[in-house]
């Protein structure tokens, strides 16, 4: 079968007929045959269908597809091969948005060496054999997700991926390429400064991953101590320069303040050292008590006390300093180097080139697929969330089975929130048209009398084409976001 751009068909080199068409509102693709009939396994129509189809030993007599979709020659690789030489134009206008393939994947890779006292997020320290299951399973679920990929930005988080082993990491790589996954420019993997090795960073640069966010924290022994890290501050050195040997020229690191026993001192001698590796992006992050932590239960059993004040300082002390560092912050964590200062008059809130950009979907309300024990998937509309048991997900997997264990449908206006509150923490704050496109609601109606209520505390500025927090309203945007939730 070949694939022609001319007339956006396919040409079938045994004549059948089948149109696909388009089963509005959920984005299915089915064909219909012209005696009636129609082959269809709900989503993207896949490879599977079309070659039982066609390569069956009844097809039908004669063919024409009309293609649907922005990536055909993804869902039928090699297609396009074999027609035109140039590339093939498969878009067919009257297709919603909606219909496009997912762009943006999230990977959890949920395995720590040990685990910090102040993290909550879904991860074990664990053994090989269930880390080599997990990574079977892994595959099997990009497998199954491919044909709604196309992506432009893919994020290995965790847990820590570092931790996978040289043959692991192979297993993984292999998958993404063999199912053709990337076609973007931003690949990032995490990793923690004690999981760090020349060989495993020259196998992921040389796999086409361009992105590496290391966690590093701190660089102050006792609170790396107190932290329950893995690492010492060394490591932490010998790492960032492993990642620039291995060719890892956008490097982010990961710092924490606030933290019980950090004085403003010590805070500053370590934004200092950090800024000078030169890395192209820097996340901060104030300490959260998360439930269940070590850290949360020595708070509440008194062995230190919460100090605004001292937060606040510090929090002030890293706008100072990133800045004069070169660093242009555009979200309330995160920073990105910039090379030169944006001309005056140009837009005051430029999203610097080297952010990132999987995070920006994030906040910017895209839908991304998130795959591994925990994760979520946000993919037109619905969200849904994996097993947080790793056993739990394996099994489901080896039964072929995504494992997923809840999934809701948000109200648009409750989607819109949600959407609003996530933009928030961005600098730019939100476009009033663009939240309308994005979302199909006004912020300037909709939230006329919370974003008046910011306004008068001095949290936020109301412009004629955007709404976005001020100094202070970032440094408190977790409680100015809440009042667009609905
Ligand atoms: C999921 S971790 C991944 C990084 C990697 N696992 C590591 O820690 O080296 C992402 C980042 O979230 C931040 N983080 C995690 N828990 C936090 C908490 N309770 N409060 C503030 N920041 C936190 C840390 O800076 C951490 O590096
Ligand atoms: S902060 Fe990172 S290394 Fe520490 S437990 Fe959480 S995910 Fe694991």
């Amino acid at each position: 079968m070949a694939f022609c751009a001319e007339n956006k068909q396919f040409v079938p080199s045994r004549r059948v007929t089948v149109f696909l068409t388009l089963m509005m509102p959920v984005p299915i693709y089915s064909c219909r045959w012209r005696d009636g009939r129609v082959a269809e396994g709900g989503g993207l129509l896949n490879r599977c269908t079309v070659k039982s189809r066609t390569g069956g030993s009844n097809p039908p007599l004669s063919a024409t597809f009309l293609i649907i979709g922005p990536r055909i020659p993804k869902i039928f690789p090699g297609i396009s091969q074999h027609c035109c030489s140039r590339p093939p134009v498969t878009f067919v206008r009257m297709m919603s948005a909606t219909l496009n393939p997912i762009t943006s994947l999230y990977v959890h890779v949920p395995f720590c060496a040990q685990k910090c006292s102040y993290c909550a997020f879904f991860s074990e320290a664990s053994s090989g054999e269930l880390i080599n299951r997990y990574v079977d399973a892994l595959v099997r679920e990009l497998t199954i997700a491919a044909p709604d990929l196309v992506a432009k930005t893919v994020f290995f988080g965790g847990g820590t991926p570092s931790l996978l082993n040289l043959r692991q990491w192979e297993t993984v790589l292999e998958a993404i390429h063999r199912l053709d996954l990337l076609d973007g420019p931003e690949w990032t993997v995490e990793c923690n400064p004690a999981t760090v090795s020349l060989d495993k960073a020259r196998l992921l640069r040389s796999a086409g991953v361009n992105r590496i966010s290391m966690g590093i924290q701190s660089l102050d022994d006792d609170l790396l101590d107190r932290l329950g890290r893995v690492h010492s501050r060394d490591m932490v050195f010998r790492s960032f320069d492993v990642l620039r040997r291995a060719g890892f020229d956008n490097i982010n690191l990961d710092l924490m303040f606030a933290i019980p026993g950090q004085s403003l001192d010590v805070w500053r001698t370590t934004l200092r050292e950090a800024l000078a590796f030169g890395s192209e992006h820097l996340s901060t992050y104030e300490v959260i008590y998360e439930e269940d932590t070590a850290l949360y239960a020595q708070l509440k059993a008194g062995h230190f006390a919460v100090n605004d004040d001292l937060a606040c300082a510090m929090y002030e002390e890293l706008l100072g300093r990133a800045a004069e560092a070169g660093f242009h912050q555009y979200e309330v964590a995160n920073f990105a180097r910039v090379h030169s200062r944006p001309p005056s008059g140009a837009e005051c809130h430029p999203v610097p080139a080297l952010a990132c950009s999987h995070n920006l979907n994030y906040w910017r309300g895209g839908f991304f697929y998130g795959l591994g024990p925990s994760a979520t998937s946000y993919v037109r509309g619905v969200r849904t969330r994996n097993s947080s048991n790793t056993q739990v997900y394996c099994q489901q997997l080896e039964r072929g089975e995504r494992a997923i264990e809840s999934s809701e449908q948000l109200a648009p206006l409750q989607r819109a929130g949600e959407t609003a509150a996530f933009g928030l923490r961005m600098v730019a704050g939100w476009e009033f048209e663009r939240f309308l496109n994005v979302t199909g609601f006004d912020l300037r109606q909709e939230w006329a009398g919370d974003m008046r209520r910011l306004v008068a505390q001095g949290w936020g500025e109301w412009h004629t084409d955007r709404f976005h927090l001020t100094h202070k309203g970032l440094r408190f945007a977790d409680a100015a976001a809440e009042l667009f939730l609905r």
